[in-house]
């Protein structure tokens, strides 16, 4: 048995070098499929192994001695690299000035975000956890205001092509199916979103991404974790602030593109590869505004027991 992703469908081959293992068992403690164990003084493959390798890793990554090697699933052992040494990671009060110091931008000052910035958001992005390996999270890059805009005024003409999915009369039949909280989302902000949208984008301005130089959509396919895009594209997003780039997450797109024949008429201009359960865009750009103050925040709830 092999979990599937839109990657793999297959487990991974684990091959250990009996020479060179020493039977540390280091490797089985941090195996989650239980598939390994030690025998006669040296890791071998279980029988108990849960779904089959699926390729985290991990064994390769925790064997002082390099005596185990996964192979499939996009894995091999030419993807080790060595750690950053411990010193060098930002610590708990670099890192939450760098939160605290962010907010949601969405005016910026005109430059291209460089293209070695959108390298380094991405090589950030990619180390995110993801619910399995390997990752099914795509990312579509629109690098330039002009790309940025071209998009949107697609976007724009098509989410007039779908307005009768806020007219009174399709909400109203399906209050009884999607319930008060979606009833209420849809009148209060769905709607009035289409209109703003469409309505600004015909007198030439951009209210859906800013006309940021730089975005980035992050989504998955029919066998991603919802929520790995989201993760990714919070890791993205905490990489352009460290580079002193504004950033703002839209979440108003996605669920937007997802139904539909015009929908997948429109993913696939873009080359966006699936409708996905969950997905995020993030833009980036050199902000053209300063806040001064950073403003606190609270959770709906914190509850322990
Ligand atoms: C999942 C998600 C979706 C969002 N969608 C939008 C959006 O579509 N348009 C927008 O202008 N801002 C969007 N935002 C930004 C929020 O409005 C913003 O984070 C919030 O107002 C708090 O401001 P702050 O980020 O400066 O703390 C989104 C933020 C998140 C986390
Ligand atoms: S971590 Fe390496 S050396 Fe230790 S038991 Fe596993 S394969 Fe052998
Ligand atoms: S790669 Fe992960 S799942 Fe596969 S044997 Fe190693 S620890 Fe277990």
């Amino acid at each position: 048995m092999a979990i599937p992703t839109s990657r793999a469908k297959e487990n991974a081959e684990i091959r250990i070098i009996e020479e060179l293992c020493t039977g540390c068992g280091l490797c089985v403690d941090v195996c989650s499929d239980f598939g390994l164990v030690i025998e006669d003084g040296k890791a071998k493959t279980s029988d108990k192994a849960v779904f089959g390798c699926i390729a985290c890793g991990h064994c390769m990554a925790v064997c002082p001695e390099g005596a185990i090697e996964i192979h499939g699933r996009t894995m091999s052992p030419s993807d080790l690299f060595d750690l950053p040494p411990k010193d060098k990671a930002a610590d708990y009060d670099q890192m939450l000035v760098l939160l605290r110091r962010r907010r949601s931008i969405r005016e910026f000052d005109g430059r291209p975000v460089e293209g070695n910035k959108i390298e380094q958001i991405l090589e950030a992005a990619v180390t995110a956890p993801m619910g399995l390996p390997p990752s099914d999270v795509n990312v579509l890059v629109l690098d330039s205001r002009e790309k940025n805009r071209a998009f949107v005024k697609d976007f724009c003409e098509f989410l007039e092509t779908i307005r009768w999915f806020v007219s009174d009369w399709f909400m109203a039949l399906m209050r009884p199916f999607w319930g008060k909280s979606n009833d209420e989302m849809f009148r209060d902000f769905v709607k009035p979103c289409f209109d703003i949208y469409i309505s600004s984008m015909k007198k030439g301005e951009n209210v859906v991404t800013y006309d940021a130089p730089l975005v980035m959509y992050f989504y998955g396919s029919p066998y991603t974790d919802p929520a790995d895009p989201v993760v990714a594209a919070t890791y993205a997003m905490i990489a352009g602030e460290s580079m002193g780039l504004g950033t703002c997450m839209l979440g108003a797109i996605h669920p937007m593109i997802q139904y539909g024949r015009k929908a997948r008429r429109f993913r696939e201009k873009y080359g966006i590869k699936y409708a996905s359960r969950e997905g995020l865009f993030v833009i980036f750009g050199y902000p053209s505004v300063k806040y001064n103050k950073g403003i606190k925040r609270t959770f709906a709830s914190v509850t322990s027991n």
